[in-house]
């Protein structure tokens, strides 16, 4: 047997359940359009709500090099500072970056639950919250999805702003006010509340720790995390996905801080994919499709049949692949289409044509 025989033998399982993922390699040619393996698609799963990814302000604000190593050991640039004041400035409080949201996720779980408290997490969160927590010595209370009543004496609370799968806000005012709250803002960001500044914010509140990225509706890359002093402080001294790696590289810094700066005035660009939004929405509804949520995460669940659904979309030019387990429970696959404020109304009529009825 070869060396490498144990990993075929995996690779081939996954393939036999409908498992086995490729990447692809989507060249853009617009903030919603792209070269697909060679074909023309209007791009429907992007992050990039508001199409700030091909904001020349926010591409030409890349420069300078890499960071050299952890800002403890090499230094911070002023880059970095930079945006760390951005945030402070737009959120009120400061705020502490990371590479991605996935490691804001991972710090803040795996250092602020201490063993003996007890953290809900809703059921439909997101993995990089799921790992945090697997990494943590805290214990584990898994409630239902947007379920505010079995939340408990917990406490710690994690929740999303706007869930990536599902579409949906979860009802943020109605959840007991005891635990210390964590909230991963990843989708909500930029696109929900007064400068788009998220969920939270749209419904008056401020969570004791907020999880923010500039990787969807911030055009870049990065995260930050943001809350008391208290709060950064331990993160910077423990946060083991802050400590141990190589920081944001400054042109990407320079770039989710030109991203910020555009986000924060883009009520137009809101605006726009608030309409666009409901075009797709209504469409989808005369057209026979239950869609889950409100907003620009625009889910179909359609069990076993999505990745099919996704061929016949890019059949017909529509790029929108489908999700399947783990990222969702099996029965529970689902076509995910995402809604840009750079959409035209043809782009979207063309989505619902190609969709066809239900
Ligand atoms: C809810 C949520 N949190 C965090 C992340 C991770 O963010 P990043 O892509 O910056 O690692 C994602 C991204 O996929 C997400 O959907």
């Amino acid at each position: 047997m070869s060396r490498t025989a144990r990993w075929t033998r995996r690779n081939q399982e996954l393939a036999e359940r409908g498992l086995r993922r490729a990447v692809r390699t989507l060249t853009p040619t617009g903030p919603t359009t792209g070269v697909l393996d060679g074909r023309e698609v209007i791009v429907a799963c992007s992050n990039d709500y508001l199409g700030l990814a091909a904001d020349p302000q926010v591409q030409a604000a890349a420069r300078g090099g890499g960071a050299t190593g952890s800002r403890l050991i090499s230094g911070s640039r002023p880059a970095h500072r930079a945006l760390e004041e951005a945030l402070e400035d737009w959120l009120g409080r400061p705020a502490l970056l990371f590479n991605s949201g996935y490691q804001a996720n991972l710090a803040v779980l795996s250092t602020l639950p201490e063993a003996g408290d007890v953290v809900a997490s809703d059921a439909l969160n997101h993995a990089s919250l799921i790992d945090g927590l697997r990494l943590s010595r805290a214990t584990r209370r898994i409630v239902p999805h947007a379920d505010p009543d079995a939340v408990g004496d917990a406490d710690y609370l994690v929740l999303e702003g706007l869930y990536s799968m599902d579409g949906d806000v979860p009802p943020l005012t109605r959840y007991p006010e005891a635990p210390l709250r964590i909230v991963d803002e990843a989708h909500a960001l930029g696109v929900l509340g007064p400068e788009g500044r998220g969920a939270s914010a749209a419904a008056g509140l401020v969570p004791d720790v907020f999880v923010g990225t500039f990787g969807k509706a911030g055009g870049s890359a990065g995260a930050f995390v943001s809350g008391p002093a208290e709060l950064i402080d331990l993160l910077t001294s423990r946060g083991r996905s802050f400590i141990f790696t190589t920081a944001l590289p400054e042109p990407v810094a320079h770039m989710a801080l030109a991203g910020l700066t555009r986000l924060r005035t883009a009520d137009d660009r809101r605006e726009r994919l608030a309409a666009n939004v409901r075009r797709l929405r209504d469409g989808l509804a005369e057209l026979g499709w239950q869609a889950l949520g409100d907003h620009h995460i625009v889910p179909i669940v359609v069990g076993d049949g999505a990745m099919d659904l996704a061929a016949r979309l890019l059949d017909g030019g529509v790029f929108a692949p489908g999700i399947r387990p783990p990222t969702v429970p099996a029965g529970q696959e689902r076509l995910r289409l995402t809604v840009s404020s750079e959409h035209t109304e043809a782009q979207i009529d063309r989505i619902l044509e190609v969709l066809g009825p239900c």
